[in-house]
């Protein structure tokens, strides 16, 4: 099959071309600024409309693997515009150039399209974000419902995984810690922590099945930050008494961020091969895969 991934150089993008490139599949790595390590690489620029109709056209993907935002949160509650120009419109012109052109669509969006007031979200309940990179992320989604003809849209929660810039979460903690710094975490924020290379499988799976609608591709546990900080600081043998619990209400975030975000992961665990993994499991994989410095 021939792909285009988006967000190729990201930290969920460039496992899933590392994934793809092992295969017998072709891919198209699309990126902005930094390049992509496998796969073909192809410049796309989401901001020039013309640009995203020219890159489809010249590559006639099977599968379109929509992985490229603006993921900073702050930064798109400073610069709306252009968050709901990259994330919402370009979007939009993917889905239908991915209907032009007969390609399955698959969209990797965010657990922030939710409240946050009470977790465990299931694929059927509606989205109600409460900042703009949520709201932007949620109108792409629909963007998707009204202009492609095949697609999945598939949500994930705090992805966190190896990349050569990117830091996740754990490597923050661990790196903190490893230098007896003090770190503020929050007790009171709730997420579903996605292994990377755990969600790479997911989504291939789909892209290869072409599953249809909505679906949650996240960890198989709801945890709060700072717990999951405590489980990185006792796996790593690293001084907990570091870790300083604080509320998300003392937090000088630009951008208002939901409490709850957790997403109920039922359905991808009954129709997929690959089974969202619990955190435990993440991590491990996760501290394995750094002492071998498999990637
Ligand atoms: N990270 C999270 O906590 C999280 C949680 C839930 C869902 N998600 C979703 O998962 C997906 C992947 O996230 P990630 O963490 O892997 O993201 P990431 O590491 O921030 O990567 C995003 C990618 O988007 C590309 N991009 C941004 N603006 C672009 C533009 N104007 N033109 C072309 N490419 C552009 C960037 O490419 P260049 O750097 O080359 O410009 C970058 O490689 C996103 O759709 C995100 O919304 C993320």
């Amino acid at each position: 099959m021939k792909f285009l991934v988006t967000g190729s150089a990201g930290l969920v993008g460039s496992q899933v071309v590392q994934d793809l490139a092992k295969s017998e599949h072709q891919v198209y790595s699309c990126y902005g600024q930094s390049k992509p390590r496998k796969g073909i690489p192809v410049q796309l620029d989401l901001v020039n409309n013309d640009n995203i109709i020219q890159v489809v056209e010249d590559t006639k993907p099977d599968v379109i693997i929509h992985l490229a935002a603006m993921t900073n949160v702050d930064l798109c509650e400073k610069e709306k515009d252009l968050a709901l120009k990259i994330n919402a419109q370009a979007t939009g012109t993917l889905a239908k150039q991915a209907a032009r052109h007969g390609s399955f669509f698959v969209y990797v969006s965010t657990d922030y399209v939710f409240d946050g007031e009470k977790g465990m979200k299931r694929e059927s309940d509606m989205p109600s974000p409460v900042d703009y990179y949520g709201y932007s992320k949620y109108q792409g989604e629909l963007a998707i419902q009204d202009m492609a003809s095949s697609w999945c849209i598939a949500r994930t929660s705090t992805p966190f995984g190896m990349h050569h810039t990117k830091k996740s979460f754990p490597v923050f903690v661990a790196e903190n810690l490893r230098a007896k710094k003090e770190i503020t975490i929050v007790t009171d924020q709730y997420t579903s922590p996605t292994y990377v290379p755990n969600l790479s499988q997911m989504l291939i799976e789909i892209s290869t099945r072409q599953i249809l609608g909505i679906l949650h591709l996240a960890g198989a546990t709801r945890i709060s930050r700072y717990d999951m900080a405590t489980l990185v600081a006792q796996k790593l043998g690293l001084e907990k008494s570091l870790l300083k619990p604080a509320s998300i209400n003392d937090m000088n975030w630009i951008a208002k961020r939901p409490k709850d975000s957790s997403l109920d992961i039922s359905k991808a665990t009954q129709i997929l091969k690959v089974k969202p993994i619990p955190v435990e499991e993440g991590l491990d994989r996760f501290i394995s895969e750094i002492k071998t410095g498999s990637n």
